[in-house]
């Protein structure tokens, strides 16, 4: 099983309007993913399997700090090492950009996206009251020392499961013009 991390472009809206459905609080639509191809600082990256997208992740980064808005997989890639793979592929990227810190919003009842955040070393930092529009959720917001968890991860297998690392380190080319694949 090869999955390939790449950064994705405009073309990529419907199926980043799919994905979305399969969150548990979809909050995007097809106007604010839009929007997001329009900020200089915005970087939107998706993993394909057999060329269909099965996850993304929104961030901006800005100098050498990022924060990441939005990581969704598509439910029957769930629970098999992909958001941890998928993640790091990204942090790693960003590290390469000179980016030192990423901060993230997560809410406080996700426990699957917050076992994911701290199994990459991110720790919580505050706590936003209400934050989330639909029901009023708390968000925990979590902090990443980039270096640290690059080194840390660098040194752990790849989990059989993937099959292969990732195809995002062999494919910096195409990262770092933009395009999509
Ligand atoms: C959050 C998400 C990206 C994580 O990706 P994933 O592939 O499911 O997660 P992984 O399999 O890589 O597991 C990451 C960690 O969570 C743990 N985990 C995975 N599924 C779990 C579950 N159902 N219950 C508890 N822990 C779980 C894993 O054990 C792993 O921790 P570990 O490395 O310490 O063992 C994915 O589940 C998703 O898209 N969820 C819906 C959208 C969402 O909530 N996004 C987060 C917005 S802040």
């Amino acid at each position: 099983m090869d999955y390939i991390v790449c950064r994705l472009s405009k073309r990529a809206l419907p199926e980043l309007v799919h994905i979305e459905q399969d969150a548990p609080h979809p909050m995007w639509n097809e106007r604010l993913f839009e929007q997001e191809f329009s900020h200089a600082h915005s970087r939107i990256y998706g993993v394909r399997f057999e060329g269909a997208l099965v996850g993304f992740l929104i961030c901006h980064a800005v100098v050498d700090e990022a924060h990441i808005l939005n990581i969704v997989l598509k439910k029957n890639v769930r629970g098999r090492g992909l958001g941890k793979e998928f993640l790091f592929s990204v942090i790693d990227e960003l590290h390469k950009l000179g980016i030192k810190r990423i901060t993230l919003e997560v809410r406080v009842s996700n426990e699957v996206a917050r076992c994911l955040y701290d199994a990459l070393g991110f720790v919580p930092v505050g706590l936003r009251k209400n934050y989330y529009s639909d029901n009023g959720e708390d968000a925990t917001v979590m902090s990443l020392n980039v270096r640290q968890c690059v080194m840390r991860f660098h040194q752990v297998d790849v989990p059989s499961h993937i099959g292969s690392p990732l195809g995002f380190l062999d494919r910096q080319s195409s990262v770092s013009t933009g395009g999509e694949e």
